[in-house]
């Protein structure tokens, strides 16, 4: 893995600020910013800590209508929303890391498709860095999560996001294909 370039930590004390959070992802990766549209983030975390109810927020603020599944079983759930691709993936059932070759996911990460991972881990040494990694971890209220950014998209995103205060990423890059 490539070094982080910054981070950022919040805690959420419920999960209406998971919802809130992933919500402010949502026109970023949807291009509804003024970025260019996509984007790859990796949600790492314990089991229940709340890797699918980010996404399912976030794919929802997205347009995403109709049910949101959890891919825990299907390892892959896709949706489209106008030209913009929406690849939800979990490596939880990956035994070997190989696995994740042989499924055929690569072409799937594509730089111009938003592609949220659950489990990474899983597939480990065989993924690119995403744009963004979301550590989940339980705490006390809620949860804490740290945002780390490994690309100049994920760099943008963190600012954008950030509060005014508190600015993680000092040098943004230029924003690849943007
Ligand atoms: N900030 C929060 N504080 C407390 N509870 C939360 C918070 N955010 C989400 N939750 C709750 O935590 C649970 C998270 O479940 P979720 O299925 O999203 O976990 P997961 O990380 O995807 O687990 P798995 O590894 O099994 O896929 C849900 O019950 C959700 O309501
Ligand atoms: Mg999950």
């Amino acid at each position: 893995m490539s070094a982080p370039l910054c981070s950022l930590t919040l805690n959420l004390p419920d999960e209406t600020a998971t919802d809130a959070l992933a919500r402010q992802f949502a026109p970023l990766v949807t291009g509804a910013t003024g970025l260019a549209p996509g984007g790859r983030i990796h949600l790492c975390g314990d089991l229940g800590a709340g890797k699918t109810a980010f996404t399912r927020a976030l794919l929802r603020e997205s347009g995403i209508k109709g049910r949101i599944k959890s891919p825990s079983y299907a390892l892959l759930e896709s949706y489209k929303v106008s030209n913009l691709y929406f690849y939800h993936f979990d490596f939880y059932r990956f035994s070997d890391s190989r696995e994740w070759l042989d499924a055929g996911f690569r072409d799937l990460l594509r730089d111009d498709a938003v592609v949220l991972i659950e489990w990474p881990e899983r597939a480990e040494g065989l993924l690119p860095p995403p744009d963004l990694q979301i550590d989940l971890a339980y705490a006390d209220p809620g949860r804490d999560v740290t945002l780390t950014a490994f690309t100049a998209r994920g760099q943008t995103w963190l600012n954008a996001i950030a509060p005014l205060s508190q600015k993680p990423c000092p040098t943004p890059g230029p924003v690849a294909g943007a």
